[in-house]
């Protein structure tokens, strides 16, 4: 099974970028099930459940989330109805929303996980606790299960990945919005990679405007970010191919799609 996995989509410009490539990106590479992250998709911070909507609509399947799920407080009045909007599973449990859902292609089924790192974010449980915990539960139902390890530190989302070699089909890192270029398989079959980057603006700094980004690093002073409206863009995704009866990873491949990098149908 072929799973698309996009990341961090990144207000209006990632939207756009999104609406624009996915049909493309699809047409080329004909993957099976698409799973986008979504959490800074509402002007940076958050998502609405309209934008959730939206990515349903352009051919997403499931939408994953991070630190900023709640900062658009429209989250609380659909996250909890929203049967493919997936929360990091390491919040207490009286957060609503939840960790692990299912999706279905043909007569296979693939397990959705997004957690939270603890390192140099704020304090949840356990990731590699709670991953262990869905793993095994998923593993009941498929054993095709796909991770989006929602982190700041390269060594935290390494050292889930190797945690979880063998027990889960990918292990995925977002956040940073920068794409690293350590995509592998683990000896065990765990498809692997720190970050699969952003999708949103190119020449923002992490995708806000670079000039409130440099002057807070001048001056320290609190600033606010914004999302450049205009500019170019940019799209990162990861493409893995799945093992439908063992849930190991065949091959994970990395795509951007950027000025630098164009797109080539
Ligand atoms: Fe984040």
């Amino acid at each position: 099974m072929k799973l698309l996995f996009v990341g961090d989509v990144v207000g209006s410009p990632g939207r756009e970028m999104l609406k624009e490539y996915l049909p493309r990106i699809k047409e080329k590479y004909r993957p099976h099930i698409t799973v986008v992250n979504g959490e800074n998709s509402a002007a940076g911070r958050g998502i609405t459940e309209k934008i959730y909507r939206e990515f349903l609509e352009w051919g997403a399947q499931a939408v994953t989330l991070g630190n900023h799920a709640w900062d658009n407080r429209d989250i609380f009045e659909f996250v909890d109805k929203a049967k493919y909007l997936v929360r990091p599973a390491n919040f207490p449990a009286e957060t609503p929303g939840e960790g692990l859902k299912f999706l279905k292609w043909n007569q296979y089924e693939i397990a959705i996980i997004n957690l939270q790192g603890r390192t140099f974010m704020p304090p949840l449980d356990c990731p590699f606790a709670k991953a262990d915990e869905l793993a095994k539960q998923a593993r009941k139902r498929t054993p095709m299960i796909f991770v989006d390890f929602h982190g700041e530190a390269t060594s935290e989302k390494q050292a889930m990945g190797w945690y979880l070699d063998g027990k889960v089909s990918a292990v995925v890192g977002t956040h940073t919005h920068v794409q690293t270029a350590d995509n592998r398989i683990l000896p065990n079959g765990t498809a692997f990679l720190s970050d699969v980057g952003m999708t949103g603006p190119y020449d923002g700094i992490l995708g806000m405007e670079r000039e409130a980004v440099i002057h807070r690093f001048l001056t320290s002073l609190p600033v606010r970010f914004e999302v450049p409206k205009t500019g170019r863009t940019i799209l990162s995704a990861v493409l893995l191919d799945i093992d439908e009866q063992t849930g190991k990873s065949r091959k994970i491949d990395r795509i951007l799609i950027n000025d630098d990098h164009p797109f080539f149908s």
